[in-house]
C-alpha cells in the first residue's frame, strides 16, 4: 500500500466488551474502522493490566485490516518476537520503556513488522528527532496512558504540529491516542495527526451485535477530521 497521509480511524479496544473482542473486532472493520487499535498494558508501565500477546494471537483471525498494537509495557524487548509472532502489523513501543529505543525500533524491523514509537505527554518531542528515519509512525499521547474515557490533553496540540514539522515529507504517520471525540478529531488532525485513536467514542452507544453506532461515531468522527485536516 503507498504510504498515504489520508485519515484513518482506529478505534480502540480498550473501550469494547473484553467478554467479546472476536466479534467486537469485526463489528468495527464492518462498520468502517479503517485499523484496529490493541493497547496492551502491563501494570508497570501504566497503572492498568489489559492482555498480552496470546490475546493478539485470538484476535489476529477477527482483524482483516491493520492490526496496531500499542505496547505499554516496560521492559519491551522480551516481548516483540511474540508480538509479531502473534500477527500485530505496527507495534509501538514507547519512549520512555527503556534506555534503548534505538534497538527496539531495530529490533521490530527486523521482525518484518512496522515500528512505531509513542511519546508520553510529559515527554518532549525532541525525544524522537533521531528516530524519525526508522519508524513509520509516531504515536502522540493525548491523554496520559493506561485508561479510555479521558480528557484530551491541549498541551499536545502544539507537540503535534512540532511533529509534523519535524516529519516533514517522510512517510511516517502521525497517531493521536486519547480523548478523541467528535469536539477534538478536528483539532488534531489540523495539528496534523492523520491516525486518530478513538475508544469511548466510537463504541458509544453500540455492541458487537448490534454495531451500528459504530459506524455512525466513525463516519462522523472521521469526517469532522478530513474537514479540518491538512
Ligand atoms: C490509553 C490508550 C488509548 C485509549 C483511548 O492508554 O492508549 O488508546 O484506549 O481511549 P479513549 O478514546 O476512550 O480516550
Ligand atoms: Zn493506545
Amino acid at each position: 500500500m503507498p504510504f498515504s497521509r489520508s485519515i484513518k480511524i482506529a478505534p480502540s479496544i480498550l473501550a469494547a466488551d473484553f467478554a467479546n473482542f472476536g466479534a467486537e473486532c469485526r463489528a468495527i472493520e464492518a462498520e468502517g474502522a479503517d485499523w484496529v487499535h490493541v493497547d496492551v498494558m502491563d501494570g508497570h508501565f501504566v497503572p492498568n493490566l489489559t492482555f498480552g500477546p496470546a490475546m493478539c494471537a485470538a484476535l489476529r483471525p477477527h482483524i482483516k485490516g491493520v492490526m496496531d498494537v500499542h505496547l505499554m509495557i516496560a521492559p519491551v524487548d522480551p516481548y516483540l518476537e511474540a508480538f509479531a509472532a502473534a500477527g500485530a502489523d505496527i507495534i509501538t513501543a514507547h519512549v520512555e520503556a527503556g534506555p534503548h529505543i534505538h534497538r527496539t525500533l531495530q529490533a521490530i524491523r527486523a521482525l518484518g513488522k512496522k515500528p512505531g514509537v509513542a511519546l508520553n505527554p510529559g515527554t518532549p518531542v525532541e525525544a524522537v528527532a533521531e528516530l524519525l528515519d526508522m519508524v513509520d509512525m509516531v504515536c502522540v499521547m493525548t491523554v496520559n496512558p493506561g485508561f479510555g474515557g479521558q480528557s484530551l490533553i491541549e498541551s499536545q496540540l502544539t507537540k503535534i504540529e512540532r511533529l509534523h514539522a519535524m516529519i516533514g515529507d517522510r512517510p511516517v504517520h502521525i497517531e493521536a491516542d486519547g480523548g478523541i471525540t467528535l469536539a477534538t478529531a478536528p483539532v488534531v488532525a489540523r495539528a496534523g495527526a492523520d491516525v486518530l485513536v478513538a475508544g469511548s467514542a466510537v463504541f458509544k452507544g453500540g455492541t458487537a451485535s448490534s454495531p451500528a453506532a459504530y459506524g455512525v461515531n466513525i463516519k462522523a468522527i472521521r469526517a469532522a477530521a478530513e474537514a479540518a485536516a491538512h
